[in-house]
């Protein structure tokens, strides 16, 4: 029955508008969206912008890590890199690649709103794609500013607000990236997996969009950051944000 496919394509069950989304449910989630993102140049794009902008950086907290491609690539480079996720389940795609990287990759479990780390921890942080679920997104950066050294810099990224057109187009890219990257067949079963969930994932809460005005304005008041580069979000196509804050060094500003 029609009805019995849709039910089993949307296990595990999806939060109810207000609830909070569980662990076993993001796990779901991303491993769909890996398969679709993973194999676009607009994501690899925007993770390479990343990667640039933390090119001075050593030790990297990638916070909401998800399954970690920013992680594995900064790893690639020598930094080493502390991956964090609300829940285990998400990053045990990292924890199985723990022998590989030894002590240059430390996985934790937490929440980027309380963050287990002291002042001034890491002098670079990414937190990609995450400040749409964010129930407190300025909870979330004063945590990610405090942990933050002086000189270190944070890039965020997510989308801004799309209309009905510049969302569909968004969509008709995507598959088209997807297709180049897959083939047809394997792009097109991949994307029947992938759009129930973003409808479901939509209609299970807000799904936050700033502007790059209201970004800024979000990561100059979470404290001593100031936004030393900020650019569209190559995954949404001349639309979205993509911001680099800088944390500022006293000292060196009383030298
Ligand atoms: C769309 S994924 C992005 C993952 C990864 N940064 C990427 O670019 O592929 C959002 C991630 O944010 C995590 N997340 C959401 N709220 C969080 C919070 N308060 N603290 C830590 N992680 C959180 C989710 O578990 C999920 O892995």
């Amino acid at each position: 029955m029609a009805g019995d496919k849709i039910a089993m394509e949307l296990s595990p069950k999806p939060p109810q508008k207000g609830e909070s989304k569980t662990g076993e449910y993001w796990a779901d989630i991303m491993a769909t969206f890996d398969a679709v993102f993973s194999n676009l140049e607009s994501y690899k794009n925007m993770m390479r912008f990343a990667i640039d902008s933390l090119a001075d950086s050593q030790n990297v907290l990638d916070s909401s890590a998800g399954t970690g491609h920013l992680t594995l690539a900064m790893l690639d480079q020598g930094k080493s890199v502390t991956a964090l996720d609300l829940h285990q389940g998400i990053l045990a795609p990292l924890a199985a690649k723990k022998e590989a990287y030894g002590s240059r990759l430390k996985i934790v479990v937490g929440d980027g709103t309380e963050l287990p780390f002291l002042t001034g921890s890491f002098d670079g942080m990414a937190s990609l794609q995450v400040l749409p679920y964010v129930d407190s997104p300025d909870a979330y950066l004063a945590e990610h500013a405090r942990v933050l050294a002086p000189g270190g810099r944070l890039v965020v990224s997510g989308p801004s607000s799309l209309d009905l057109s510049s969302g569909a187009m968004v969509m008709v890219n995507w598959y088209n990236e997807l297709k180049s990257a897959l083939g047809q067949d394997r792009a097109s079963s991949t994307w029947g997996d992938f759009v129930p969930k973003l409808l479901e994932m939509s209609r299970s809460g807000p799904f936050k969009q700033y502007s790059k005005d209201e970004i800024t304005d979000m990561l100059v008041q979470s404290g001593d950051l100031s936004v030393v580069d900020i650019t569209d979000n190559p995954l949404y196509y001349g639309s979205g944000y993509l911001a680099v804050a800088e944390k500022l060094d006293r000292a060196k500003l009383n030298q």
